[in-house]
Parts: C-alpha cells; sequence; structure tokens
C-alpha cells in the first residue's frame, strides 16, 4: 500500500498548488522548528560582517532546438564577463563543498542599494552563504535552510566560525558592520514562508519581504562522498537516496515494489534514459535476486550495457538510473516548481531570486516558472523565448552580463540564457560543468 501511495504521489506531479501571498500563508502556520543546537537557535552577531521585436516562427521548440547546430547553441550560453577571481573560491571552497558560480551568484545580488536580508535555500557547508556576508556587512537577517541535518551542521558550524572571526578582527569595519541576526533550520525549502514567519513577523506579516533569495540544487560533495546516503554511482552503498533521512520512501521501495510500469516512467521521464523500457524490464526480473545495494543495481546495470556500451556507456546509463531514483525519492520537480512560487511570493520589491541547477530537467522547470512568475500566467513550455519576446538589450556597466532581460508585469527574468561557469572554474571544479544559473527580480 506504501508503494502505491508514493506512486500516486509520483504521478501527480506538476499540478501546483496555488501560490498564496506570503501573509496569507504564514497566517495559517504554526510556528516552524527551528534547527538547534544546545539552547541556541540563533547566532546574534556583529558581522563584518537592440530592441529587436520578432515575429512568433512557426517552427518552435524541440525541433528547432534539435536542428540547430552545436556550436551556435553553445553560443546560446552566456559565460560570464567578470574576471575569474580565484581567491574567492580559495577563502569559501573546502574539503566539505566547492560552491559553484560563486562569483556570479554574488553578481547577481550586487546592487547600488544595501542588502539587508538574504536566505540561503540550500546551506550545504555555506559557501555561499559566508561569501555573501563577506560581501554585505550591512546584512541584518540570515535565513540558512536545508534539508538533510548533517549537512546544515556543517554549514551552521562554518557560519559560526566566520562570524566569530570576523567578530575578533572587525574593530576597523565598525562603522559598516550591522547587527546580524543568523538562523540556520532543518527544512526542506517548500516551507520557506513558514520558516521565514517564524524568524521574522515583519516578513510575514507585513509586505516587505526578503531582498534576495538563493537555491543551489541538488546534493553536495559530502553527500555524495558519504557511500551510506546511496547516491553515488561509484561506491556501494544501502538504496536509499533520501536527502531527508526522516522521509520513509527509499530508492530500495520504488526497485522492489512500484509497478514495473511507474519504473520505467520515472527511467523514461526523470532519467531521460533512451533504453528504459528495456532496463524496467531488467530491474523488475532482478527482484527474484533480491538485491539491496547501489553496487548490485550498478553491477545490473554494468551486466546488460557493458558489451554494447562498454565502460563510458554503463557509467552514463547508471547516471542517468540514479538521477531517476533520486529524483522520485525526493519528488524533486514538483518541489521545486512549487517553491520558485512560494520563495518569488516572500521577496521584497526588487527582491532577487537565483537558481542553479544541474540539469536539464531542472532548468526546464525554472525557465518555464521564471516566465510564468513575471507574466502572472502559463508559459508554453515549448516557445523558444528568443521569438516570442520584445526584448531591449541592456549595456549595464554594473551587470554586464544580465544583457538580455525578459519584462513582466510582475518582474523582470534577468538573465535571458542562464549564465555558467567560467573555463577557469571548470578547472578548478568538474562538478560544475553542468551548471546553469537563472536570475529573476520582483516588480
Ligand atoms: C549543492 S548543495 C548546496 C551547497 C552550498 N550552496 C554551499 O555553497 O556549500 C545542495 C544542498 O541542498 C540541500 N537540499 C536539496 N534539496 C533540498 C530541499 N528540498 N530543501 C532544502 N534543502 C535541500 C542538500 O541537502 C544540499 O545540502
Amino acid at each position: 500500500m506504501a508503494a502505491m501511495a508514493s506512486a500516486r504521489r509520483l504521478f501527480s506531479l506538476h499540478h501546483r498548488a496555488l501560490a498564496r501571498p506570503l501573509a496569507a500563508a504564514a497566517a495559517t502556520i504554526a510556528v516552524a522548528t527551528p534547527h538547534r543546537r544546545g539552547k541556541h537557535d540563533t547566532v546574534t552577531c556583529k558581522a563584518t560582517g537592440k530592441t529587436k521585436a520578432k515575429a512568433k516562427a512557426g517552427n518552435k521548440g524541440g525541433e528547432r532546438l534539435q536542428r540547430r547546430p552545436l556550436e551556435e547553441r553553445l553560443k546560446r550560453r552566456t559565460r560570464p564577463a567578470a574576471a575569474f577571481d580565484a581567491g574567492l573560491y580559495g577563502r569559501h571552497g573546502h574539503a566539505h563543498h566547492v560552491p559553484v558560480l560563486l562569483g556570479e551568484v554574488l553578481a547577481a545580488f550586487r546592487r547600488p542599494r544595501p542588502l539587508h536580508s538574504f536566505v540561503d535555500c540550500t546551506l550545504g557547508a555555506a559557501g555561499h552563504s559566508l561569501a555573501m556576508m563577506e560581501a554585505h556587512l550591512e546584512m541584518e537577517l540570515f535565513v540558512g535552510m536545508d534539508i538533510d541535518p548533517t549537512a546544515l551542521e556543517i554549514g551552521r558550524g562554518h557560519i559560526e566560525a566566520f562570524l566569530a572571526g570576523r567578530e575578533a578582527n572587525g574593530g576597523e569595519n565598525d562603522a559598516l558592520m550591522d547587527t546580524l541576526r543568523a538562523y540556520t533550520h532543518v527544512r526542506n525549502f517548500k516551507y520557506i514562508k513558514q520558516v521565514l514567519g517564524s524568524v521574522d513577523e515583519s516578513v510575514a506579516v507585513g509586505s516587505s519581504g526578503v531582498d534576495d533569495i538563493l537555491i543551489d540544487l541538488g546534493m553536495s560533495s559530502m553527500q555524495v562522498n558519504r557511500s551510506n546516503r546511496g547516491f553515488s554511482v561509484l561506491q556501494d552503498g544501502p538504496l536509499d537516496m533520501r536527502m531527508d533521512p526522516k522521509a520513509t520512501l527509499r530508492a530500495e521501495d520504488i526497485l522492489n515494489s512500484w509497478p514495473e510500469l511507474e519504473i520505467g516512467r520515472i527511467l523514461r521521464d526523470y532519467g531521460e534514459e533512451s533504453n528504459w523500457q528495456f532496463l524496467q524490464k531488467q530491474i523488475v526480473k532482478a527482484r527474484e535476486m533480491g538485491g539491496h545495494s547501489t553496487g548490485d543495481l550498478v553491477k545490473l546495470i554494468q551486466r546488460k550495457c557493458t558489451i554494447s556500451k562498454g565502460r563510458q556507456g554503463w557509467i552514463k546509463t547508471a547516471t542517468r538510473v540514479f538521477q531517476a531514483l533520486r529524483i522520485a525519492v525526493n519528488d524533486e520537480l514538483r518541489v521545486l516548481e512549487d517553491s520558485l512560487h512560494s520563495s518569488f511570493d516572500c521577496l521584497a520589491t526588487g527582491g532577487r531570486l537565483a537558481v542553479i541547477s544541474f540539469h536539464s530537467l531542472e532548468d526546464r522547470i525554472v525557465k518555464k516558472t521564471f516566465l510564468e512568475l513575471i507574466h502572472g500566467g502559463e508559459a508554453d513550455d515549448e516557445e523558444d523565448d528568443e521569438d516570442d519576446l520584445a526584448l531591449p538589450d541592456i549595456d549595464d556597466e554594473d551587470e554586464p552580463w544580465f544583457n538580455q532581460r525578459v519584462q513582466g508585469r510582475n518582474g523582470i527574468v534577468l538573465t535571458k540564457r542562464p549564465i555558467t561557469p567560467s573555463q577557469e572554474e571548470e578547472k578548478l571544479n568538474q562538478r560544475c560543468r553542468s551548471a546553469k544559473l537563472r536570475v529573476i527580480q520582483k516588480a
């Protein structure tokens, strides 16, 4: 029964709940449970802290993309114009995790006006958060969330150490410093409204909202590298893959008890695996042998793919199968879509939401939802926005790489094309290669 309930949940994806205004949502919520360490759930500290109106072309979407030569498609990706700052990565990257697109995230949130409040929905090892605190001495409210208590504990430790160090050494910056209230919460970011309501009544009840919000999707290196989480294709571990250790559904439940057709569906829709029908059959057949580890699953994929595709083939297939399972276990796509709406609701006027995604399914949702948010309605997923929207190219000295924007009545998509990592960053951190950053600003 549990498996069937999960299956129903899986296939009810994309039926997004209506986004409600922040005040209304907060009024219905019990106080969110803050992350607690000893008696403290708050760290309060002085912290040093060319207009081209194009006619809509008839030939749209996937067909057009497939025909477009690779070189031309790559040019459509935006690389940052700003110089790569190796020192920044040196200061905020470490063994737990190297933050991705760090310079670009800082640039996305850099404006002439002061930044008072910042929410990091995916705290992880706090690389992005610390860089933001370092760059914004004027920050007054920081909220960091992570669904994974182990990750949050590490991130919280880094923030505490950073703020203590700044307090000890920050005498000369006293004039710039403001009192920073910093909170961390073990919470799924889909509950952003509840969390903000519990830490700051004025954000929840008033119309002020927060200045900036970051969502850095996926897993951190510390999660992938721990074999007991079951995320890694290359290490044997339990078939778990839960981001939230208290959640009930594990990858093993899906593989061992979901109906065959539903296994095929997730391999096709969440793994984008072309050989999904064959693999679906093999997985169901293997149930009788009772495999219980990621190693067993990888061996099955290896046996079926090695002859035809070699090592690269089975690794790529296994990566797609793992992606499909992880998305299903954590309901990642629906959570993402809902959370983009909730996060946008939480922004102040002029506030920005930046999202880093790591695969095309996520990026497609971010792109489509951003357009829905600024236009206040449904966006056509298949539509090529280049042809759809009349856009001024902006030559902005402060934000040179936000040079193509999409204006709507509720806001602006600042990145018509996603920002991708520089070549220097790709050399430093291979994991960043698939990253895409999109940024939206509320009107
Ligand atoms: C790529 S890491 C973030 C790394 C972080 N930006 C840094 O610089 O260290 C993604 C984090 O998001 C967390 N996460 C994933 N899904 C989440 C969700 N729905 N709600 C809250 N946190 C989530 C993961 O546990 C992980 O720690």
